[in-house]
């Protein structure tokens, strides 16, 4: 108080222009702090000298060996088992662009995933089932939700990850409000936002290279001006990808637009982008990350086999055929091919109808090839490219074959490979049985190849199969179809050819696919001979970028290989031909989609699904299936050996269509409930089906299974019964004491609102069919039993049994917005 009052004293002694002086010098002094932080501290944020690296010195950057942590956190699991291989990835929205883009190369590659919308608050997806980690890898779209979740959920994932050697993949994609400047929440890295960057390159010292080589500097402009880059002085941060600013005062100095976060700050290694996947680099190096993270479980080979089809090899209209130089130039590109792909030979598809129908030139060029034969592989169409499916007639088709056959004799084309292709896309299993026993007569063929299935898009789904003996292997396009014939005429301009080729969908198709069968047409290799310019650009830009091991193999050996690698595709999946139009076209005229149910009732076994089956078919508008003879009335096709029989045995259990009868069928197999299998295939062939189950409750339900089937047992206890029953492995056991929890299964859970022309019959104690008259008429004595009352340590030890599953159900059914059936309901009351 005395110092103030002796302040203000003083104040009022000094003189008037002393007191401005003083404020001025105070003004100089603010003016001078605001500069200081405005430029100085700024400028520190932005990459310095020694953040970046000089161009000439990238091959010399630093880096250190993978730091190996022991205990828990830090290092990823070595024995890599203690996480099911699904890759969780937080999008923005179910429709944005770059997760899109992440879950496209995840299909590609074939990786599981599950995608959920970035929680702003909450509502983390479950990690762990029991002591398993749910997911082996964390992948956002944006990294600014995970670093500004809430703390509660953050410490919830670290944890997680840190425990279970969870590794992260981000994106920090900068937009109109971002900071230019700004620190990672929570990590010793700094951003430096809105930055267009130029020629990148890859830090050959990076730890998680594995299909990318880093040898050559991408010249140019990356795409977009909304480039990060990442500056640390933590040495958990290793440089993946730099390159240098486009402003022209920068240059000179690289940046890292890609970091791999060690693991040494918090016990997590990340991997951070520093833009979208829109720059193919971005790609390679994204399946990289997956590989290293995960400790290569979601991880290719470096061996890719590649097959190139010629399709139609006389099949070409005047002008658009190969002449002699074409075909000099096709077996000169397949010698300077063969250099880093050892063995490669084109494939050449033939119908020998259309040899020398050219001008005089194409027909020498047609003798020319003939002369080369042995240069290459060989492979019939039909004999006067026609559809097989237009043959009625089994044996019309397999004179034309002959006709071809005589064709290869008469003109020694090798023809020993057992392949051949059905021209235009019609390499659809199932309308070709009579195509296959043709091709096996006459060609002794046992392997081909189509792009139609299960549809010709998206490519990234096509697979493989096996039918009638024949390997049916996916087939990919490469950006030429028979139209595309010169350069400068390329749709969107010979650079939209090139963009394909180089680090486009050309190059993903081969970068994802383990096996590729490239079609191609004649057109392609005449004029300006495209098809050999697109496969020499492909294999110089493989070459460039990747370690790929590049192969070929004959198609026979090729089939075989592919089944190696995905046994499970073996078994084709039948799908309704008039849900595709290419399909559909080619699909037998007397043949109708109106056959198949629109409504499945699953199941499960003990649950009321056989009163359920039948009250639904007491409904005007619904017909049920005709009774299987073979088991329990049930067609039990989805489920069991019968798939294997086929669409058109399945279609023989409803009626025809009739203008006068229903023609909404539906079938009730309890064998479908738990059968994983059954709702892949239901989901194939029936995808807009209505799925009912009745969900009774399971403790009900497991009693009265006891009740019928305790003969061996009949001295035991019911939990001894159960424990007994839990270990065996036989399906029956199993389905007895089958919980809902399966529920998160593609098939989707209906209530039938309610029971028509039903009544409750106390004497049966069930629902029974109400008849003209007030009657009723129940099911039978073995279906509606009247036991005694469960003792009470087999209640307890049920209702314990299926709790957890109980709960799921319920969180299921609430999402979903279902009605808890009232067992349920009571029991979630009862747990504390
Ligand atoms: P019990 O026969 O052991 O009493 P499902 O047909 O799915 O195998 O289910 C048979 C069970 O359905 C019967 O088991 C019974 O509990 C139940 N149920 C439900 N409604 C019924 C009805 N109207 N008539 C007979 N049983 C019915």
């Amino acid at each position: 108080m005395l110092g103030v009052l002796r302040l203000r004293r003083l104040v009022r002694q000094v003189p008037l222009q002393t007191s401005f002086i003083f404020l001025f010098l105070l003004c100089v002094l603010s003016v001078f702090l605001s500069s200081y932080f405005l430029f100085v501290v700024k400028r520190e944020l932005e990459p310095s000298l020694a953040a970046g690296h000089a161009v000439g010195d990238l091959y010399v950057t630093p880096s250190r060996p993978l730091p190996f942590l022991s205990g828990v956190g830090g290092t990823l699991s070595s024995d890599g088992s203690r996480t099911d291989p699904v890759v969780l990835v937080f999008v923005e929205s179910p429709y944005s662009q770059l997760g899109q883009e992440i879950v496209a190369i995840l299909e590609s590659a074939r990786f599981r995933y599950r995608t959920e919308i970035s929680p702003g608050k909450g509502d983390m997806p479950t990690l762990m089932d029991g002591q398993r980690g749910r997911f082996v890898l964390i992948v956002y779209e944006n990294i600014l939700k995970y670093v500004n979740m809430d703390a509660w959920n953050r410490e919830l994932l670290d944890r997680y990850c840190i425990e279970f050697g969870v590794g992260m993949i981000s994106f920090f994609k900068a937009n109109e409000n971002s900071l230019l400047s700004a620190q990672l929440k929570g990590f010793p890295l700094f951003l430096h936002s809105n930055l267009g960057l130029m020629d990148c390159t890859v830090n050959p010292k990076s730890p998680l290279l594995h299909v990318t080589r880093a040898r050559q500097v991408f010249n140019g402009p990356l795409p977009g001006d909304d480039w990060t880059v990442f500056q640390s002085n933590h040495s958990t941060y290793e440089p993946v990808l730099l390159a240098k600013t486009r402003s022209a005062e920068s240059t000179g100095l690289i940046h890292t637009s890609v970091v791999q976060d060690l693991g040494l700050h918090d016990g997590i290694q990340r991997v951070l982008f520093g833009h979208n996947l829109s720059f193919w680099l971005h790609k390679l190096v994204f399946v990289d990350a997956l590989s290293f993270l995960t400790t290569k479980r979601l991880s290719l080979s470096l061996e890719r086999f590649i097959l190139v089809d010629i399709d139609d090899i006389f099949v070409g209209k005047e002008g658009t055929r190969m002449k002699v130089a074409d075909v000099k130039a096709l077996v000169e590109t397949q010698n300077e091919l063969r250099r880093s792909i050892p063995g490669f030979t084109f494939n050449l598809g033939f119908s020998g109808k259309f040899f020398h129908a050219g001008t005089d030139e194409e027909d020498r060029g047609d003798d020319l090839l003939l002369s080369y034969a042995d240069e290459f592989w060989w492979f019939p169409h039909m004999w006067s490219h026609m559809q097989p499916h237009g043959f009625h007639n089994q044996s019309v088709l397999a004179e034309q074959m002959m006709l071809n056959r005589r064709f290869a004799e008469d003109h020694s084309i090798p023809t020993h490979l057992g392949y051949a292709v059905a021209p235009h896309h019609s390499g659809v299993y199932p309308v070709h049985i009579q195509l296959y026993e043709a091709w096996k007569r006459v060609w002794d063929i046992r392997v081909t190849s189509t792009e139609e299935y299960p549809h010709l898009k998206p490519a990234r789904f096509r697979r493989g199969f096996i039918h009638r003996g024949i390997r049916v292997l996916p087939r990919q396009t490469c950006g030429l179809f028979t139209h595309t014939i010169f350069h400068k005429e390329y749709p969107g301009g010979p650079q939209e050819l090139e963009r394909i080729i180089d680090g486009g969908e050309l190059f993903l198709t081969v970068l994802l696919n383990p096996i590729s069968i490239f079609m191609t047409h004649l057109s392609n290799y005449g004029n300006d001979c495209l098809g050999l310019f697109t496969f020499k650009r492909l294999l110089n830009f493989l070459l460039t970028w990747t370690h790929l091991k590049l192969q070929t193999l004959p198609p026979l050996q090729l089939g075989n290989k592919y089944f190696q690698l995905f046994p499970s595709d073996a078994e084709p999946l039948w799908q309704d031909p008039c849900e595709d139009k290419r399909h559909k076209d080619i699909w037998s005229k007397e043949k109708t989609c109106d056959r198949f149910p629109k409504l499945l009732l699953i199941g499960p076994q003990k649950t009321g699904a056989t009163a359920l089956y039948l009250f639904l078919g007491m409904h005007p508008d619904l017909s049920s299936n005709y009774p299987s003879k073979e088991t329990f009335e049930e067609i039990q096709f989805f489920s069991g050996h019968n798939y294997q029989r086929g669409i058109d045995w399945y279609m023989e259990y409803f009626p025809l269509p009739s203008n006068s009868g229903s023609d909404y069928y539906f079938e009730k197999s309890a064998s479908y409930f738990d059968s994983d299998v059954a709702a892949v295939r239901a989901a194939a062939l029936l995808p807009r089906a209505k799925i009912i189950t009745v969900l009774s409750d399971p403790v009900d339900r497991a009693y009265a299974w006891y009740q019928v089937h305790t003969t061996p047992f009949t001295s035991d206890q019911l939990t001894f019964f159960i424990n007994k029953a839990l270990k065996q492995t036989h399906i029956l056991w199993r389905r007895i004491f089958a919980s809902y929890r399966m529920f998160s299964s593609p098939f989707y859970t209906f209530f039938f609102p309610q029971m028509m022309f039903c009544r409750f019959d106390p004497k049966k104690g069930f629902w029974c069919h109400l008849l003209d008259g007030g009657k009723t008429t129940c099911l039978g004595k073995s279906k509606g039993q009247r036991y005694a009352d469960m003792d009470i340590q087999s209640q307890v030890f049920l209702r314990n049994y299926y709790r957890d599953a109980n709960i799921q159900l319920s969180k299921l059914l609430y999402k979903t917005g279902q009605v808890l059936p009232g067992w349920l309901r009571e029991d979630l009351l009862n747990i504390r």
